[in-house]
């Protein structure tokens, strides 16, 4: 892995996207980096240090999953977002709890072959322009001594100048490269080297892709397995495409990288990656606690699922289609409410796999006022963006934003807490009108102040009846 973030800079990453909530951003950041310095251990004492798995708890919409998905980015290494109450215990109709290591190891998959496929760039790129000038400028064809023998043999049955013929159709004809096609072929490299082909469409033809599909129950899964290593023994079956020239080299340019490359390298690197440096995080872990005081309505099964959680935890063997992999040094990050259910709701064996508890912090009305202007994705930076689309430009004046934070605070403290969630209803609301004008109206220059909110506000939230529903 190339350049890894120190727990300063990750959490400083983080802080582009998540307002507050620093001993969560803390402890993950340190969580990190801990496993980067097991692996400069000597191999005796790296033997040890297991990772300490964490569980952060904190109330609905202030930011547990969007710190999930900003560390995905963030981490440098196999990461994995699964939610827990994704899975069924084993036996149970559904995806089993292993199938996230698997998961895990298809990232890792793909992370080692992009280091690979940068590696071969050059070489890829080179090779795919010759293919593609062939394709725009085809060879002379020549009449191949096969045909000329099968004429002879007029009534004869000649299975294999048959396949030949079959394949033929597939694959690139016997054809010859006379001096003018070479020279053709050499302009036209050129040109798609320069880009000035970019834009004209060609058919090419490409290996065809297995899909993956995610969401399979593992029966499917290993049925799959099966049929890859089938597909691995026989001719690849080739599909056609028309598509710009653009598009039809970056295909190419992955193809021809795939060749260059030795996939059992990646397959063996992958695995160690995912054992090593492999981060898996289970949302909604308190979904499947049971809380004490609820009757016991399907919860064998949840309670199933958490048994299954705990060997993949604790450290075990896993198949996957590449290999065995061990969980032991795997990081967990656990995360949930913990409104209903608590984490001592959770069969004791599991609570003491996550040692590390965060809570996060129930998010003010000063915390708002940030999550709305901030964030580099923030939520009034999307809406202006949006309605740019339509020529209209708006602005939110700062008392707006105050007063959007205070609507909000308020319906959290009246109606349920939802967090920063109430942000969303609350701007789209606010920008009812617009939204639905802005395509008529065309252009213009909307200043969005306190006064303009509160018109649009005020008696919805008064009313309680009326914000249950709308707010
Ligand atoms: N601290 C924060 N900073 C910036 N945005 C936030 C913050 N907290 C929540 N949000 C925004 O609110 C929305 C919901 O947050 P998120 O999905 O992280 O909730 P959660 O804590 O996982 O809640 P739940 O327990 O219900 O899953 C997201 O769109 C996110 O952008
Ligand atoms: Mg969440």
């Amino acid at each position: 892995m190339n350049q890894t973030l120190t727990p300063r800079e990750i959490v400083h990453e983080l802080d582009q996207y998540i307002i507050g909530q620093s001993k969560a951003k803390r402890s993950v950041a340190i969580a990190l980096q801990n496993r980067i310095r097991r692996l400069k251990l000597d191999p005796g004492m790296q033997k040890e240090v297991k990772p300490k798995n964490l569980l952060m708890i904190g109330p609905t919409g202030v930011g547990k999953t969007e710190i999930a998905r900003r560390l995905a980015d963030l981490a440098n290494a196999p990461f994995i977002k699964v939610e827990a109450t994704k899975y069924t215990e084993v036996g149970y109709v559904g995806r089993d709890v292993e199938s996230m290591v698997r998961d895990l190891v298809e990232n890792a998959i793909r992370i080692v072959k992009k280091e690979k496929h940068e590696e071969v760039y050059d070489e890829a790129k080179e090779n795919a322009i010759v293919r593609l000038a062939k394709v725009i400028k085809p060879g002379e064809k020549k009449k191949t001594s096969n045909t000329n023998n099968n004429a002879s043999t007029p009534s004869g049955f000649d299975f294999a100048s048959m396949m030949a013929q079959f394949t033929n159709q597939f694959e690139e004809e016997e054809e010859v490269e006379t001096e003018e096609v070479a020279r053709t072929r050499r302009a036209i490299r050129e040109q798609i080297r320069n880009g000035q082909l970019d834009d004209h469409e060609v058919t090419i033809q490409l290996e065809e892709k297995k899909l993956s599909l995610n969401n399979t129950n593992p029966a499917m899964e290993q049925m799959m397995d099966i049929q890859d290593s089938l597909s691995a023994m026989q001719p690849k079956k080739k599909i056609e495409r028309t598509v710009t020239v653009k598009e039809a080299l970056e295909l190419l340019i992955e193809e021809e990288s795939d060749k260059l490359v030795n996939m059992e390298d990646i397959q063996q690197k992958a695995l160690q990656l995912a054992e090593e440096r492999g981060i898996i995080f289970i949302d909604e872990m308190d979904k499947i606690a049971i809380s004490s005081g609820s009757n016991n309505n399907g919860q064998v099964s949840r309670q199933g699922v958490q048994r299954d959680i705990l060997p993949i935890v604790e450290g075990s063997q896993i198949q996957t289609k590449y290999g065995i992999i061990n969980t032991d040094y795997i990081l967990f990050i656990g995360s949930g409410a913990f409104h209903e259910a608590k984490p001592s709701d959770l069969i004791p064996e599991l609570q003491g796999r996550f040692p590390i508890r965060v809570h996060l912090d129930d998010l003010t009305k000063e915390d708002f006022e940030k999550i709305l202007v901030e964030p580099k994705n923030s939520l009034t930076k999307q809406y202006m963006a949006l309605l740019e689309t339509d020529g209209v430009t708006i602005e939110f004046t700062d008392d707006a934003i105050t007063a959007m934070a205070a609507y909000s605070e308020q319906l959290n403290d009246t109606t349920d807490n939802i967090g920063a969630r109430r942000l969303h209803t609350i701007l789209e609301t606010v920008l009812d009108e617009l939204l639905f004008e802005a395509t008529d109206m065309q252009m213009g220059h909307i200043v969005i102040n306190e006064k303009y909110v509160a018109d649009r506000l005020e008696d919805i939230v008064e009313d309680r009846n009326l914000s249950h529903y709308i707010l």
